[in-house]
């Protein structure tokens, strides 16, 4: 049946509101990610960013255009099967109160513990759970030990890691790291092959990507990599300055 086999991403004029309100917050949206590919996402806030990201696993429907995912409308998709291939990291970490095996395998729970290790080793947390009283069986949430925003953060990755998305899908989600821990989880997602989306605040992560998106407003006010955005979008130039 309708799996994501390969992980390429399209999206084909695709406009879209939220229910609640006709303003519209992506405009004519089109672009196109092979396989493997990794994208980043600029925009300023309020710029649409979030939004076109829920978009892909179905948290909301595009209210015009198409999203396709290896050439075929996500919206024929069993949504489960289109979640499962996808892994989001929310803007917010969110943990629950448990240990960090159950954190991180939560939705896989077939999950084995070798694999749980694997994906908090790529995903930067490792050592850090390594230092907490029961390592992998220490509770966090209400009642746990507290955590700061970049271990929810890493913790968070690790989760959508073990599940070995065909999409990888980051909202901002390494915004609390420093650049040479940064810089060992991108290497480290390099190794899953997974097509990534990835909204960054930081140059220095566009630049690592296939293709940047520059997002003002709603629309795409630039499209193509560090070097050609850096010839054709005034905006983007004036964010580099920054
Ligand atoms: N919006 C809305 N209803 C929601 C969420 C967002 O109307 N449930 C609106 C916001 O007010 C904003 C626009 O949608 O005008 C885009 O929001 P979003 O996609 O969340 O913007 P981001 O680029 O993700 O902003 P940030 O950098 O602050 O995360
Ligand atoms: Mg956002």
């Amino acid at each position: 049946s309708l799996t994501i086999s390969k992980g390429a991403v399209e999206f084909k004029n695709v406009s879209f509101h939220y229910p609640e309100s006709d303003v519209p917050v992506l405009r004519d949206l089109s672009f196109s990610v092979q396989p493997g590919e990794t994208l980043a996402i600029l925009g300023s806030t309020g710029s649409g960013k979030t939004s076109l990201f829920q978009l892909v696993p179905r948290l909301y429907d595009v209210t015009e255009g198409e999203v396709l995912v290896d050439g075929k409308n996500v919206m024929n998709y069993p949504i489960e099967k289109l979640r499962k291939g996808i892994g989001v990291v929310p803007q917010e970490a969110v943990l629950f109160t448990g240990s960090i095996t159950e954190n991180i395998g939560w939705g896989k729970e077939d999950a084995t513990s070798d694999e749980i290790i694997s994906a908090a080793v790529d995903a930067q947390i490792h050592e850090t759970v390594e230092k907490l009283p029961n390592q992998y069986d220490t509770r966090v949430g209400q009642r746990g030990v507290n955590l700061s925003g970049g271990q929810k953060q890493r913790l968070s990755i690790a989760r959508a890691l073990v599940r070995k998305p065909k999409i990888l899908m980051l909202d901002d989600s390494t915004s609390a790291l420093d650049l040479k821990t940064e810089g060992k989880l991108l290497k480290a997602l390099r190794t899953y092959s997974c097509t990534t989306f990835i909204i960054t605040q930081k140059i220095s992560t566009a630049m690592e990507a296939d293709h940047i998106l520059l997002l003002d407003d709603g629309t795409v006010e630039a499209w193509g990599t560090h070097e050609e955005l850096l010839n054709t979008s005034p905006l983007y130039v004036k964010i580099v300055q920054s």
